[in-house]
């Protein structure tokens, strides 16, 4: 059984006094939910994860939310002013980094090749990447969309060992649809996450494919996250905007 998942990837918002009030509120909703049908990560700024993962280790047992970050570097340590390694990240309490954001490859100029050695040096420190791909609106126009997500997992993430990839978690997130209240359409959604399920089959196995979750995400709302989940190759959502507000998000996390 693929992780249902939803994870909120705050962005650069919230001070530090906001997001503990932020991720205090999410864990006090979280736990009054009797049957929490998925996981939820919250990937605060890099700042604010030490407090974060204090409130995380004193939730009850029984909801189980998980802490990631948004960003990190490809080398383990070195003389790179201003970035944060994954051994960071994961003394300051994280499981997850969000790898390859769209905001991350059209700001600051991330590639495929970057993103591959990020991918690896996650890993290598017992993370879990959640990998970013999707494509812009022009090349959705011209229909080249397939192409696009195809180039971005062959370069991002299929130079990785069955035995890596399958503690990987994969976001489609299309480019057009990403803060700008245009989602997918479940079916726009469906069929993308299909196809990225047939290449995972394809270049390692059946099995593997079945068992990685893909998360949706571009303006994945409460009023339309229930018919995305509903879709059979969609395991869950990547939740900017509606993250920030912690009713919003668990009532996302409860459209399952
Ligand atoms: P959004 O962002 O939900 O605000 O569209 C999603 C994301 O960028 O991960």
């Amino acid at each position: 059984m693929r992780k249902k998942i939803v994870a909120g990837n705050w962005k650069m918002h919230t001070t530090l006094q906001e997001g503990i009030v932020l991720a205090n509120e999410v864990v006090s909703l979280a736990s009054r939910i009797s049957h929490l049908a998925s996981h939820i990560i919250l990937c605060p700024p890099f700042i604010h994860l030490k407090s974060i993962s204090e409130i995380i280790n004193n939730q009850s047992s029984i909801i189980n939310v998980k802490l990631g970050a948004q960003n990190c570097h490809w080398e383990e340590k070195g003389a790179f002013t201003g970035e944060v390694s994954a051994s960071m990240l994961k003394s300051a309490g994280a499981e997850f980094v969000i790898i390859g954001h769209s905001e991350r490859r059209q700001y600051f100029r991330e590639t495929n090749e970057m993103l591959a050695k990020k991918v690896r040096v996650v890993l290598q420190n017992q993370l879990t990447p959640i990998f970013c791909c999707g494509e812009t609106l022009d090349e959705r126009k011209k229909g080249k969309q397939f192409d696009v997500v195809t180039q971005q997992l062959l370069e991002g993430i299929f130079h990785l060992q069955e035995s890596e990839i399958k503690n990987l978690i994969i976001a489609y997130e299309p480019v057009w649809a990403i803060g700008t209240g245009l989602n997918a359409t479940p079916e726009q959604a469906q069929e993308m996450h299909q196809f990225i399920r047939k290449l995972l089959a394809k270049q390692y196995n059946e099995s593997l494919a079945e068992n990685i979750s893909i998360l949706y995400g571009g303006s994945c709302k409460p009023d339309n996250a229930k018919s995305i989940f509903a879709q059979k190759d969609v395991d869950g959502g990547l939740i900017g905007g509606a993250s920030l507000k912690a009713k919003d998000f668990i009532q996302i996390v409860n459209s399952f």
